[in-house]
């Protein structure tokens, strides 16, 4: 397996020492295995085999441009959900076509562009989004392929920021507009409605609501000819060492299944992984700053924090943490903290961590995916560098911010 390993002592990202990396770019520090990440796609690829789909990897999870290049030339498209992911997508190289565009508040200048830039497949959320798209197909006189993105109302299993499709949910046009829509598909003469979409929610722990959802939106193919189906993304990922969860190739059975008993099937598939392709094929490097001592509790402050992952803050999520120099078996309680006037501001908390001193490195694990791309700079922290490894090689896809550029922008 490529990517990130313990060997003699020490962790590595492929070929390369990650001590060595800390030591020349310094930290906070973001670290891609090219070598991972590619085998993650392949892996998706055999998974997924039996439903050809159409890849579309989900930029929001991470839009770095030499990220994108490597899932370009694997033969990715992207998922994007608003101009800008679209625009990073293109400058990546990106096929036009291969783009589909999401995004439950797309403004007028954001479908424009996705017309003016034809992209691939337009998913709608709203009626009223439709009936403006609509408008301004008519106006440039172009027909634009047209996906209604489903909202099945069935509540995923998994963190409640991270459901898509419940009843409350923003996301998605309603079953019974939908049918109306697809109805009276005729009267959007400058749309070629032809697409369904549906994606309930991201870390998704088991496949019962993909399947439900899918039966739901296959019963409004049924009323209009559709030539794609798109069926989101959402596969999880382990963060834990013991966590059990269901591998992408589960997710493709259960859907193969639902697609044979519910459907004469004349559409293609699509599918937008984000986390399952790049999670594990990145990880932050950090630096102990100081070591305090809490109610018998060590309190471990680095130098990474909620500006450059959000994730523990926002989700409670959990994230592996490991010593670079990992050679001592032992283990005692642990907090791991940032240096942001926050509280929240943690990475770890109730962990059991070997001893660490100021000056040691740590590693942050499975934060290719939602680490970089949720980064801030609340307290005016500059975002890190990125460094992709490339077997026993790494460059710089990213420099690390200034105090200058905090301010470019600024009178
Ligand atoms: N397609 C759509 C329409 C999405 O909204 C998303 C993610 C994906 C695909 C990719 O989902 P994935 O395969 O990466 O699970 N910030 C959260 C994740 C939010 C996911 C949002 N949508 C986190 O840090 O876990």
């Amino acid at each position: 397996m490529a990517g990130f390993q313990l060997k003699t002592g020490q962790w590595w990202c492929d070929a390369v020492a990650l001590e060595t990396l800390a030591n020349e770019y310094g930290t906070p520090l973001y670290v891609y295995s090219r070598a991972r990440l590619e085998e993650n796609y392949h892996l998706l690829q055999t998974a997924f085999k039996a439903l050809k789909p159409h890849i579309h990897f989900s930029v929001k999870s991470n839009a770095n441009g030499a990220i994108l290049r490597v899932l370009r030339e694997l033969g990715s498209g992207f998922d994007v959900v608003s101009a800008g992911e679209a625009y990073r997508a293109l400058r990546a190289g990106a096929d036009a076509g291969s783009l589909v565009f999401a995004g439950v508040g797309k403004t007028e200048s954001e479908l424009i562009f996705a017309l003016d830039n034809h992209l691939g497949w337009i998913n709608v959320e709203s009626v009223q989004e439709l009936e403006l798209l609509n408008r301004l197909a008519n106006e440039r006189s172009v027909k634009p392929q047209v996906a209604l993105r489903i909202n099945p109302q069935i509540e995923a299993d998994t963190h409640h920021h991270m459901a898509t499709g419940g009843h409350r949910s923003k996301f998605g046009i309603d079953v019974d507009d939908a049918r109306s829509v697809l109805l009276q598909a005729s009267q959007y003469l400058n749309l070629d409605i032809a697409g369904l979409h549906v994606h309930i929610g991201s870390q998704l722990a088991n496949t019962g609501e993909t399947v439900a959802a899918l039966q739901r939106v296959l019963e409004l193919a049924a009323l209009h000819p559709i030539r794609n189906l798109d069926i989101g993304g959402g596969f999880p990922v382990p963060y834990r060492p013991d966590d059990e969860l269901p591998e992408p190739a589960v997710f493709a059975e259960a859907v193969q299944q639902v697609l044979t008993a519910q459907a004469q099937r004349s559409f293609e598939i699509a599918i937008e992984p984000g986390r399952t392709l790049i999670a594990d094929a990145g990880a932050l490097l950090a630096t102990v700053q100081y070591t305090k001592v809490r109610e018998g509790r060590r309190v471990i402050v680095c130098d990474a924090s909620m500006t450059e992952l959000l994730r523990p803050a926002l989700y409670d999520a959990y994230h592996h943490i490991v010593p670079v120099k990992d050679s001592q078996p032992s283990a005692l309680p642990a907090d791991i903290v940032g240096p942001v006037c926050e509280t929240g501001d943690t990475l770890g908390v109730d962990r059991e961590l070997a001893e660490v001193v100021r000056g040691d490195r740590l590693l942050i694990m499975s934060t290719g995916a939602y680490g970089m791309s949720m980064a801030s700079n609340y307290n005016s922290r500059p975002r890190p560098a990125e460094v992709l490894v490339e077997d026993r090689f790494q460059r710089l896809i990213r420099r690390r911010e200034t105090w200058d550029d905090l301010v470019r922008l600024e009178e």
